[in-house]
């Protein structure tokens, strides 16, 4: 029971817009890669924590693996994009998720083989790639022209439909590959919501509603969607739905912990600092849940909270390149 209540967050799907468009378009593609001459590609492109990644799942789940007495059917798959790509490594990890024991060994061109003979067989009609910005490599800013040539020829001769996730510099590789490119399809964008946007603010808040609905049945808490606590949610967020789901997991797992029943803005308060401040380059943003915070939507504030999220890249950034450097001596 205790444990139900503990992940009631994660048991949590919004079916917001654009989740709801991604899942349709993933569908369709899905569908018409049956009997489709040409393929089709497809990018699913966003910030980080604006569930990319849960779209993908959740379309997985619809399609799942099964078994016929002519082996595995595996409709689609998915992989994440090592940090730096090789042709080897993405065909290993790809025959890997199809189920073949041998995906460690073999030449680039026996693994491509292999792959293609294996789709075949289980009746693969889409491949998932995330973390698909790994084509560009963040220190030199270097596409990976090989992997990205491979994947085309891989994708044009078994006629599977292919879906990309990623960052929004993705598009980078998609742009600078003009066969690659030239498949895809306009890219489905997982949003940051902006409170200055009003449809986005009225997403926001059903979001929030949703959230609510799941809680309500276990704790009590100061109601998620008046004007003020959208906006201080909001704010603690910086629109990432991500972020929402981080502060409001947090917070429960504290009241689970503590044995209560109550979920107060105190508590959001401690929640927001231990899962959205961790950063030390976030210590300028004010706290939405303090007491003297204004809840006036200025654009300060508003640009302030919008850079949530953004930060922890750069830093990483900063710390390994001065290393990198040094090895390189
Ligand atoms: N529609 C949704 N309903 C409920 N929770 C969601 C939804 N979308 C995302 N989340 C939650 O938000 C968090 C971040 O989502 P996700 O990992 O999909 O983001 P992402 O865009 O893939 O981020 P990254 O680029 O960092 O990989 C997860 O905990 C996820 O469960
Ligand atoms: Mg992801």
């Amino acid at each position: 029971m205790m444990n139900n209540v503990k992940t009631i967050v994660e048991n949590t799907l919004v079916p917001h817009t654009a989740f709801a468009n991604a899942t349709t378009q993933l569908e369709q593609c899905f569908l018409y890669a049956e009997n489709a001459i040409e393929p089709i590609c497809i990018p699913i492109l966003g910030e980080s924590r604006t569930g990319k990644s849960r779209s993908l799942e959740n379309f997985m789940m619809e399609h799942e693996k099964s078994r016929s007495e002519n082996g595995a059917i595996i409709p689609v798959f998915a992989v994440r994009t090592p940090a730096k790509p090789t042709v080897k490594g993405l065909a290993g990890m790809m025959l890997r998720a199809l189920g073949d024991p041998r995906f460690d060994s073999g030449t680039e061109q026996w693994k491509t083989h292999r792959l293609q003979q294996l789709m075949s067989e289980c009746g693969t009609r889409m491949v998932i790639i995330d973390e698909f910005q790994h084509f560009v490599d963040k220190g030199s800013a270097k596409i990976s022209y090989h992997v990205a040539d491979w994947l085309k020829i891989l994708i044009d001769e078994s006629k599977v439909a292919l879906v990309v996730a990623g960052l929004p510099s993705c598009i980078q590789v998609l742009e600078s590959n003009e066969q690659l490119g030239g498949r895809f399809l306009a890219p489905i964008m997982m949003p940051r919501f902006d409170w200055r946007n009003e449809e986005h603010r009225e997403e926001f808040i059903a979001i929030l509603d949703a959230f609510e609905n799941s809680l309500s049945s276990h704790f009590d808490f100061p109601q998620f969607t008046s004007d003020e606590m959208a906006f201080r949610l909001h704010c603690a967020s910086g629109g990432l739905i991500g972020y929402l789901a981080k502060i409001l997991r947090t917070a429960v797992w504290q009241a689970v912990d503590g044995a209560k029943k109550i979920i107060s803005i105190a508590d959001l308060q401690v929640a927001f600092h231990k899962s959205v401040l961790t950063n030390s380059l976030n210590s300028d943003i004010p706290d939405p849940f303090a007491s003297n915070f204004s809840v006036q939507p200025t654009s300060e504030i508003l640009d302030c909270f919008a850079k949530l999220g953004t930060r922890t890249e750069q830093a990483t950034n900063r710390r390994v390149t001065p290393r990198r450097k040094k090895v390189n001596e």
